[in-house]
This record gives C-alpha cells, structure tokens and sequence, in this order.
C-alpha cells in the first residue's frame, strides 16, 4: 500500500521546506519543527528529502540493523572531502570500511583502552598545571582547554604523537584550519550548487587547509617508518601491519590518512562537548556536583588515580551518561531503509529518503524516560537503571554496526578528567548567571562557557 501521507510543513515554490532551517543551527530548526509537528514529519530540503523521527517507538524500530542502516549525507557526507572513506564517513559498500572496521576494533575495545590509562593522566597533568599557573581568577575557556585536552589524548593514544596543545596559547593548527573546514564544508551543505560553484576562492583556501591537515598525518606516518616502534601497541601500528582476517588485505597509505584525519576529527571535538555539557550540567546543579566530589574523596582521597579506580566512580559515570542523554555532542544521526518498507505501521519510506534520529526527542519521550525526563538527575542510570531501559532507549553513541568505536576511549577520558579535576579544584562558572547558549558546527556545544578553577584547601 500507500501508506499515509507524514506529517509537513507547508512547501514554498522551488525551496521546498528550506525555509524551515536555520543554517546556523539546523539541529534547533528539527527540535523546534518536532514540537510542532511531532515524532514523525518529513522536509523537502531540494536536494534531498529527509524524515526526522523524535520518539523511542519509532527509532526503536529503525534501529532494526536487518531492515535499516547508516546513511552518509548532508553535512557527514560533505566533510569526505576530507576524510574520504575513512570509518566515520564510509559508505556502508565501501570496502575499506570493513577493513577498518574488523581490524580496528580490538584496538579501540575495552581491554586495550585501559592501557591508555597513564598516556591520559599525563595529558591531564598538563592541563591540571596550567591551571594552577594561571590560578584561581584566570577564565578558562572550557571549549579551547577541553579541545587541547582531547586532541592531545587521541594523537596520543592513537599514534603515539604529541601534539603539545597546552604548550601554546592559540589552539594548535589543527583544530583551527578544521574548525574553518567545517564552517566552509556546511556553508557548502546548505548552499544551492551554482553558489557553490562561483565560491571557488573559499575552496581554494578549504583545500589548503585540508592539505595542511593531511600532511600532520602523513608526517607521523613517515616518522613511524622512518623510525618503526615494534615495542607499542597503538593504532597507527595496528594499520601499518594488519591483515583483515576476511580480504586478506591492508591498509593503503592514503586510506591511513583518512582514518588518522578521521580519529582526530571524530575524538575530539565529541569528547571536548561531552565534557563542556557535563561541567556546565553539574554546575547548575550543584547537589549532583556535591555528589561527585564526595565520590572521588571516598574512592581517591589524596592519593593518585589508578586505573582500577575508574570502575568506582558510579555516580560520576551516571552524571556522565546523564549529561549525554540530556544534550550530547552528536544531536542527530542518519539511516536508510534498505528496502522500501512501512514504518509506525503507516508510513512509507524509500531507500533514498534519509531517516534522521532526534536525539533530543528520543532522550526526552516520557514512554522511557518518565515524567521527569526534562530533568538533569544521574540517579536514573544508577544501580542497575541503565539495565531496566527498554532497547534503543540511550543512543549519543550511534548505533549497530556504525556506532562509535571511539565509545570505551572517549567515556574512560571523561572519567579520569572528572577524578583528576575534582580531586584538585573547586570549579564555579566564570559567568554566574551563564545560560547554556549551543554553537553548532559538525557537533555541538556550549558556547562562551568559561569557568574558574581553585586549589582545593589541603590538595596541593
Ligand atoms: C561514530 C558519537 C567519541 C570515533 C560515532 C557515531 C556517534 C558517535 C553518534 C555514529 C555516527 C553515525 O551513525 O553517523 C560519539 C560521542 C563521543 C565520541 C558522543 C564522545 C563522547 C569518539 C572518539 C573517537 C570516535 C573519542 C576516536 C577514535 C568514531 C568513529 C566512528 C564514530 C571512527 C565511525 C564508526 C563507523 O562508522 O564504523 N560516534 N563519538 N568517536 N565515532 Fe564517535
């Protein structure tokens, strides 16, 4: 059959619903259309038709990996101009994805994430000494340190490459010629393709910029060669000599960069969010803030963290899933059916269509999450919470197949910056009556959100 027609916004002639977004902020543009038009409508964007769902029945059921998959498009689509077909932005029948992902795996699992441990205290000491030299009344920009912080864990763990974020005062290269990639590849998203077209000078200055970036990648590769490392375990070992176990094959030079350029793309700007959500959450809500700093006392008190204290933090591990259920760094993301099909039992959809999950509708459909879901309370994911949650309830991590593999890196760095933060200093907002404003680019996050941080009496 048919099915019935999804819900709309009134078309205009020739731009269809685009004048429904916010190019700005897209994402607020479906948060606000869902309220309106609710768990399920559908937007004629000119180039492509997408279809947003916004409650648990319905992305419960798209989640189904037999019927349903990762879709590449919009915004994730335009940044393969620079990370072509690495993990995140491969298409589902490219091989390299599954080359990389076999091959990957293990390295970003549980076990082998542990082993990163002191490579993150390290950069977290780096960070826990600038503070202390700037001291108590110094604004610290949460979005530039956090950035540093990530950024030089993943070059880090994964290629064994310092990149010395806290060693300079702009941000390093990197995180600004991607930041302008980024503006430069969703102006493009949202552009019609003859303004493209004559905007040739910006993509003459993106490309530069993304050769830049290339040549960070190629260079630790060609020092890793020029000097090989048989004594370490990290990625970049990992896919200089793997073999898949399915194509016999490795991995190409140029497929390295992409999924180097990929790593440092998709682990840092998402955990440098999660943190910046997290510490604004628990400051406007200083008895859950309380909570965590009683926690890494009892587990810590003044001696150093070890690994084996990580497991212990419960409350702060619950603060930090709260903080990505109530906003997290990746508001949306993206699937096909894989054939044409019915969904919430009347509505057609085609291979072609995109189904966007909106998270924030998910996150806050009281059928899961009860009456008090638009309430920041971590004490619903403790003691067993989490385990109760029907399937598909929490899903900032992606899902099947395509969910993060960054997962067990980017929690277990937010646990033991959490620890090694607290366990030191006092943190207060800079700005004390600071509302949460979001700055939206690939990901999202708190924007002008600056806080302070002093010594802790007797934790110097
Ligand atoms: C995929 C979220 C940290 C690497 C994803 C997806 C989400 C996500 C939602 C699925 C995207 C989609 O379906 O289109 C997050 C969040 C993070 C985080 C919230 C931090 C809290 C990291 C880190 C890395 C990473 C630290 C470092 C390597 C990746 C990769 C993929 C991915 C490579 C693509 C996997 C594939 O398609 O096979 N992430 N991520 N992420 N993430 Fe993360």
């Amino acid at each position: 059959g048919e099915g019935e027609p999804i819900p709309q916004p009134p078309e205009r002639w020739l731009t269809g619903n685009l004048g429904e977004i916010n190019p700005e902020f897209s994402m607020g543009s479906l948060w606000r259309l869902a309220d309106v038009y609710g768990p399920i409508f559908t937007l004629n964007l000119v180039k492509r038709k997408i279809v947003v769902l916004s409650s648990h029945a319905l992305i419960n059921e798209v989640c189904d990996e037999k019927r349903f998959e990762k879709k590449v498009a919009g915004a994730q689509e335009a940044i393969r101009v620079f990370v072509k077909n690495g993990l995140f932005t491969s298409y589902n029948e490219e091989e390299e994805w599954g080359i990389a992902h076999r091959t990957l795996l293990p390295a970003f699992g549980p076990l082998h994430v542990r082993t990163m441990f002191p490579k993150m205290t390290d950069i977290l000491s780096q960070m826990i000494l600038r503070w202390d030299r700037f001291g108590p009344d110094y604004r610290i920009s949460t979005h530039d340190d956090f950035t540093r912080l990530a950024f030089d864990i993943i070059g880090l763990c994964a290629f064994n490459h310092r990149f010395n974020a806290f060693y300079s005062e702009e941000l390093i290269p990197f995180a600004k010629q991607l930041g302008d990639v980024l503006i430069e590849t969703g102006k493009r998203t949202s552009r019609p393709e003859i303004q493209n077209t004559l905007a040739f000078l910006s993509k003459r200055h993106m490309m530069e910029n993304i050769h830049a970036m290339w040549k960070v990648c190629d260079d630790i590769v060609a020092e890793r060669k020029a000097n090989p490392r048989p004594d370490i375990d990290d990625t970049l070992n990992v896919m200089l000599n793997a073999k898949d176990p399915v194509t016999g094959k490795g991995f190409t030079d140029e497929n390295i960069r992409y999924q180097m350029a990929t790593f440092l793309v998709a682990g840092h700007d998402t955990s440098a969010g999660t943190m910046m959500f997290l510490f604004y959450n628990l400051l406007k809500h200083p008895e859950a803030m309380q909570k965590c700093y009683a926690e890494v006392d009892a587990v810590l008190g003044d001696r150093e963290l070890q690994m084996e204290d990580i497991p212990k933090l419960k409350y702060i591990d619950a603060a930090m899933k709260e903080a990505l259920r109530f906003c997290g760094p990746i508001p949306a993301f993206m699937r096909q059916a894989k054939e044409t099909t019915i969904i919430g039992g009347k509505y057609k959809v085609t291979p072609n269509e995109t189904l966007t999950f909106n998270l924030k509708g998910l996150h806050n459909d009281p059928a899961v999450w009860g009456p008090d879901a638009a309430e920041f309370k971590p004490e619903r994911f403790l003691n067993g919470g989490w385990e109760r949650l029907p399937p598909n309830s929490w899903k900032p991590f992606g899902t099947g197949v395509r969910s993060c593999i960054g997962r067990y890196l980017a929690e277990q760095e937010v646990l033991i910056t959490m620890a090694m933060v607290l366990q030191r200093f006092v943190i207060e907002m800079a700005d004390p009556d600071y509302e949460l404003k979001i700055k939206s680019t690939l990901t999202i996050k708190p924007d002008e959100f600056y806080i302070k941080a002093r010594r802790r009496p007797g934790r110097d």
